[in-house]
């Protein structure tokens, strides 16, 4: 249990700092409609605000609700959500969308407890979309949450532990009053997260501006950046993709849709061949006719990819040697924008047609 005086006095502390203080005027704040709040979780899960609000809207206006997401192709919505990154999540919002409207006739489960049975939702975005719809008093978690409550609480358990994260799960809900107003419980919920982007923040905590500064341990300590513990590093192994990238005459490049499973899966994308000489074997080219572009790194959770694009100029007619059973697409210009493509891969291009 959190000390009481935690107990008393954070939750109606960070209301009224939210209130004063937190974000507003958001797009998805201003509604409790289910279907907004969660499209709008599942882009901030590892998107930054200011890309959001470029595609939220974008995104609502192709597909306005559950029914519409559920009904449309697979591609078409990797298309929208192509350049947001970790593509798994627009996998698992679609595939939420069809449970929804297959198993819930078309509206969201209010509870906590049967939002994360749904695809892609787990713990957090369940509490999220719980307590800013429906009011529900469950405590999100995410990472930035977790910052601020280790440190509020001083809690230095290794958050790599399973046993541990539980832990923290159970403090965090404990400071949840058990019947909250609906409308303070989302305020709440919205606090947490604003306290962490804006004032608890990883390094330089503003701890002057905390509405917790006398409740906090960590800032009784003297020691707010020692928490999060957490050990275990994500280890990130490095791979050499080398991009064989056909160019026509015209202008226009070809692209291949990528398996269903593993990196970029289902995104349109150049061939990509395991070295240089590989690569100049399958382009069937000698060295001296191709075109070889910096190298562009691009990181993913478990990986770091450096991109080698190699460009090799097609004169033949039809598709190149490499075409086999996924679809293909020669693209000029904006045009490859409408399809589903790897965020470096875009705005590579993107830079290219701009020179
Ligand atoms: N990150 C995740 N959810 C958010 C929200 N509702 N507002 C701002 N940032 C967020």
């Amino acid at each position: 249990m959190p000390p009481e005086a935690v107990r008393a006095g954070f939750f109606p502390q960070l209301v009224r700092w939210q209130a004063q203080h937190g974000r507003h005027g958001l797009p998805w704040q201003g509604t409790r409609d289910p279907y907004r709040v969660w499209l709008s979780e599942i882009m901030l899960q590892q998107t930054q605000v200011s890309t959001v609000l470029a595609y939220y809207p974008r995104f609502l206006a192709r597909f306005p609700d559950v029914a519409s997401l559920a009904a449309a192709p697979l591609d078409d919505v990797l298309a929208l959500w192509s350049g947001l990154g970790y593509y798994s999540r627009a996998r698992h919002l679609h595939r939420c969308a069809q449970q929804v409207v297959a198993e819930w006739g078309g509206a969201f489960p209010p509870r906590s407890a049967d939002l994360q049975t749904l695809s892609g939702i787990g713990r957090s975005t369940a509490a999220a979309i719980a307590s800013f719809c429906f009011g529900e008093p469950v405590s999100i978690l995410d990472g930035n949450v977790k910052r601020v409550l280790t440190r509020l609480l001083a809690f230095d358990g290794d958050l790599a532990v399973a046993a541990q994260e539980k832990a923290l799960w159970a403090l965090a809900q404990a400071l949840v009053p058990d019947q909250p107003e609906p409308a303070e419980m989302a305020r709440y919920t919205q606090g947490l997260m604003d306290l962490g982007a804006t004032v608890c923040t990883r390094s330089q905590p503003q701890c002057l501006l905390c509405p917790a500064q006398t409740l906090c341990a960590a800032r009784a300590q003297g020691r707010p950046t020692a928490f999060p513990v957490k050990t275990r590093k994500l280890l990130r192994r490095t791979e050499a993709w080398w991009l064989l990238v056909w160019r026509r005459p015209d202008g226009a490049v070809w692209l291949q849709q990528r398996p269903q499973t593993g990196i970029w899966s289902g995104l349109f994308a150049f061939p990509v061949l395991a070295g240089r000489d590989e690569l100049l074997a399958a382009a069937q080219t000698a060295p001296e006719r191709v075109v070889e572009h910096p190298v562009l790194r691009h990181s993913l959770t478990h990986r770091e990819l450096l991109l080698y694009p190699v460009e090799v100029p097609w004169r033949g007619v039809g598709e190149p040697p490499l075409a086999g059973v996924l679809p293909t697409r020669w693209v000029k210009g904006p045009e490859a924008l409408d399809l589903g493509l790897p965020a470096p891969l875009r705005t590579w291009l993107l830079a290219r047609w701009a020179a």
